[in-house]
């Protein structure tokens, strides 16, 4: 059986086991990022794509105001009522109740359920397990209790559910590649109009492998919000001379120079990684069109460089596998992926060289940390649906 099968049979069974049948089952996948990093919340564009990995959940209707929440492959268990919703000291259970909290919120009208998740997206390796949760949740309710509504706003409610009730101030990539993801495709997403259309992304000769540190990152408790808060602070110094510039998608480089330059250093260096990476986005998106996988690598370096000495959202573990890519032949680009502070590198790596890259990359890893390294190749897969019992 297939680890996909094993996670749809493994809530499957733990569900028959604590609650008898259940009335069904959603799989929603974890992401990439090809480029375009932190520039969601910046409202600039990002080109992520779901993959072949994903959270499963099971779900069935109560008939009491109770919801009784099981991460199977955790061994770990949570009741919480529907009438007084607060976020629980175990992280996984928020990504589950926000969302409950939120179709709450909107009015929506839902009951008690019983659910029980589980998949195999690496938590923690900046993968988007958490959207994941979120987008099978909340397609999951939906479906459950019928309440009509659309992919665009469910995306909406998840990210909602994230920024307030686990208190992350993200942008909207992550449950956006989730929820839309498409087999072969990457999407390019204008995160100002929520404007997105498929590229197709051809593999021709190359692999997507993800190096994963194992530096888990808790972004909640890192920097995570305070970059977009210096981001929000370089705005608002713009928009004194120029009031039309509202987010940094709006905003040039001439701009940050002659404003922001001789103020806070953060903030400058901030801003100018930010303008500066959705531009590269933009170039990088013709580089693709144009079948130039080889230019589009080399942005995929300069934008590591940009979040590791400009955003300052790297670590050294990943400093050191994005230095090791850039000295392969076999690699075509590589950087860190994600909100930083640790997970995975992203690696576009020629076939046939695949598996002693892997094996190159875990012995320096090994020897400069001491630390075995973790590596998964990826396929790009459908975004959240069904599945059929
Ligand atoms: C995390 C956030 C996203 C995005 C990325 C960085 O994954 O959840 O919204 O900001 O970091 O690109």
């Amino acid at each position: 059986m297939s680890e996909k099968n094993n996670c749809a049979h493994l809530v499957q069974t733990q569900y028959a086991k604590q609650f008898g049948q259940h009335q069904l089952m959603v799989k929603s996948p974890g992401r990439i990022n090809l480029i375009g990093e932190h520039t969601d919340y910046n409202l600039g564009f990002v080109l992520p794509a779901a993959i072949d990995k994903a959270i499963y959940i099971a779900i069935g209707k109560r008939a009491d105001q109770t919801i009784c929440l099981t991460a199977a492959d955790l061994d770990q268990s949570i009741e919480a009522s529907l009438e007084s919703l607060k976020p629980s000291d175990m992280q996984w259970p928020n990504y589950l109740l926000g969302i409950a909290d939120q179709l709450k919120k909107k009015g929506y009208s839902i009951g008690g359920f019983n659910a029980v998740v589980a998949g195999d997206v690496p938590l923690g390796a900046g993968l988007s397990s958490s959207a994941a949760v979120e987008c099978a949740t909340i397609f999951a309710l939906n479906e459950l209790f019928e309440l009509g509504i659309s992919k665009l706003d469910m995306v909406r409610l998840a990210q909602k559910a994230e920024n307030e009730f686990v208190g992350l101030q993200c942008g909207i990539m992550d449950m956006f590649a989730s929820m839309f993801g498409k087999k072969d495709s990457v999407i390019q997403l204008d995160c100002r109009s929520l404007e997105y259309h498929y590229m197709p992304f051809h593999q021709d000769g190359f692999q997507i492998v993800l190096l994963d540190t194992c530096v888990k990152h808790s972004l909640a408790s890192t920097e995570y919000n305070t970059r977009r808060l210096e981001c929000e602070a370089g705005v608002a110094a713009i928009a004194k001379l120029y009031p039309e510039v509202k987010s940094l998608r709006d905003a040039s480089m001439d701009m940050v120079e002659s404003i922001l330059a001789g103020g806070d250093i953060k903030v400058y260096q901030r801003c100018k990684f930010i303008v500066a990476e959705i531009a590269r986005l933009q170039a990088g998106c013709q580089d693709l069109v144009a079948g130039d996988i080889a230019a589009f690598g080399l942005k995929m370096f300069e934008t590591h460089k940009g979040l590791s000495q400009e955003y300052e959202v790297s670590c050294s573990e990943l400093d050191f596998l994005a230095d090791y890519a850039k000295t392969q032949s076999a690699v075509i680009g590589a950087r860190m992926m994600g909100g930083g502070f640790g997970g995975c590198t992203i690696n576009l790596v020629r076939d046939a060289e695949v598996d002693n890259f892997i094996a190159g990359a875990a012995a320096a890893f090994k020897n400069r940390f001491q630390q075995d390294l973790k590596s998964y190749i990826v396929a790009i897969g459908d975004g959240t649906s069904l599945i059929n019992n």
